[in-house]
């Protein structure tokens, strides 16, 4: 069997190379002739763990192969699957002239039957426009080739695609004939091994699916993170509560860590596109209008403190800064936190050390020259008045405290991700702050204070 995955991006790839791993003939294609030569020379766009190894063994195998052009390797394709990107529009909607793009070029250049999937996460009613596309250049070619649309969705998580691909808890496939849903059933059979199931259903609650799944997850973490806010003004630690409510099954432990907001290529575009899609339909969704709000204002809560603790004079600041990326695994620096938090401390005048162990070269396209990319965790901490933990990074997690003492100006840590543990920090003679927890004072200050109750 033969597919061709059109948008060599991040789904693009994940998608190609899981498919020929299981032994499907996969052409990826994209305009971008650059990024196919580097392709072929086994050169990857981006970092993801398990990726590379994986194109370069299915390359060899001849199963994976990459090109420019879409009529090349349609006709041998019975499936064409389309993930390319949407990216936000001057309005915020999603622009759908790449998919759209693809779509007419099936039109135009198929000779038999094709089932075309979009896989890219487009707003509901997309696979209607992309139908309507094929069948308008078929029109124009005066043919009556038949064809099916289908939408199917992704689920990967960045830094962990590979395994959610071949691993995955679901796989949502959205058709209208029977002939797509025995032909998807066939593709996806290898990865229903461990039992998880192919959910078929139409294709509207198809593409609605994808977004309320992330918005659900979007929520989980505004709440926990609205409710950390409040723990740390009523002297409650967040990370109690958090075990406490996380061992109701109906709650799960999952995604209710709190943070400095979530961000990412997906959560904030699709919540924002599905906000957008209930207006569109005269309807409000009044909970993800909350749940966007307090993402917006929690990535600044990092900053807030620190700003606090230096009693709002950042001028002359050295901030050492471990984690750049909107999460760990990855170098993606979109709508990450420390984007944010990183421009507020400029702002104010501080100086940033930045460390982070792969997102320093993409971090460097937004902040230029303007921060100190550091080659090693704690040479940021070398003059520096605190640290901004910003990235649960492994690395991070149990670090040397008695080095970063000598190294940092004040022992003053401001964790993001509450990866340590304040009566450790304390015990060790930090200054430890993190979220949804009261800043506790160290054991310095303590005993001063004994002294003068005393
Ligand atoms: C997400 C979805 O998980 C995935 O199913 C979808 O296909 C794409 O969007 P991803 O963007 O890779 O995947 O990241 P994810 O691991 O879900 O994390 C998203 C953001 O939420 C990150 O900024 C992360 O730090 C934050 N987060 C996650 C929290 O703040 N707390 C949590 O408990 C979990």
């Amino acid at each position: 069997m033969k597919i061709t995955i059109v948008g060599s991006g991040y789904v693009g790839l994940v998608t190609g190379a899981c498919f020929s791993e299981v032994g499907i003939d996969v052409v990826c294609v994209d305009v971008d002739k650059k990024k196919i030569d580097n392709l072929n020379n086994g050169i990857i766009p981006i970092y993801e763990p398990g990726l590379e190894k994986m194109i370069t063994r299915n390359m060899e195998k001849n199963r994976l192969s990459f090109s420019t052009s879409l009529a090349d390797s349609i006709s041998d394709s019975e499936v064409v699957f389309i993930s390319v990107g949407t990216p936000p529009d001057e309005d915020g909607s999603a622009d759908l002239k790449h998919v759209l793009a693809v779509a007419r070029e099936c039109g135009r250049t198929m000779d038999d039957y094709k089932l075309i999937v979009t896989k890219s996460t487009v707003p509901v009613g997309t696979s209607i426009k992309v139908k309507n596309a094929v069948q308008e250049e078929l029109n124009k070619r005066k043919l009556d080739i038949p064809f099916d649309v289908a939408s199917n969705p992704e689920f990967l998580k960045e830094g962990a695609a590979i395994d959610d691909f071949m691993k995955p808890d679901r796989i949502v496939v959205g058709t209208e004939s029977e002939r797509a849903e025995k032909l998807l059933n066939k593709l996806y059979k290898p990865f229903t091994l461990n039992g998880h199931p192919i959910i078929f259903m139409d294709i509207v609650s198809a593409e609605m699916t994808k977004y309320a799944a992330n918005a659900m997850l979007a929520t989980k973490i505004s709440f926990i993170n609205d409710i950390a806010n409040l723990c740390e003004v009523v002297g409650a630690d967040i990370n109690n509560v958090r075990k406490g409510i996380g061992s109701d099954s109906r709650i799960g432990t999952k995604f209710i860590y709190p943070g400095i907001g979530y961000g990412g290529s997906c959560f904030p575009k699709d919540v924002q596109a599905l906000i957008r899609t209930a207006s569109e339909n005269k309807y409000e969704l009044q909970v993800l209008k909350a749940v966007e709000a307090v993402n917006t204002s929690q990535k600044l809560v990092l900053f807030n403190k620190i700003n606090s603790h230096f009693k709002g004079d950042l001028r002359g600041k050295t901030i050492a800064v471990w984690g750049l990326s909107f999460k760990p695994q990855t170098d993606d620096m979109r709508e990450a936190p420390s984007l944010q938090i990183i421009k507020e401390l400029l702002a104010a005048g501080a100086t940033v050390n930045a460390y982070d162990p792969v997102a320093a070269e993409e971090a460097k396209h937004h902040f230029g020259d303007t921060i100190n990319y550091c080659e090693e965790q704690y040479e940021a901490l070398i003059g520096a008045d605190c640290l901004a933990v910003l990235t649960e990074w492994s690395e991070f997690k149990i670090p040397n405290f008695k080095i970063m003492k000598h190294l940092l100006n004040e022992a003053v840590v401001f964790d993001g991700r509450n990866i340590y543990d304040k009566e450790e920090m304390h015990n060790l003679g930090y200054q430890y702050s993190c979220i949804g927890v009261k800043t506790v004072q160290t054991k310095k200050e303590t005993n001063k204070s004994l002294e003068l109750v005393g």
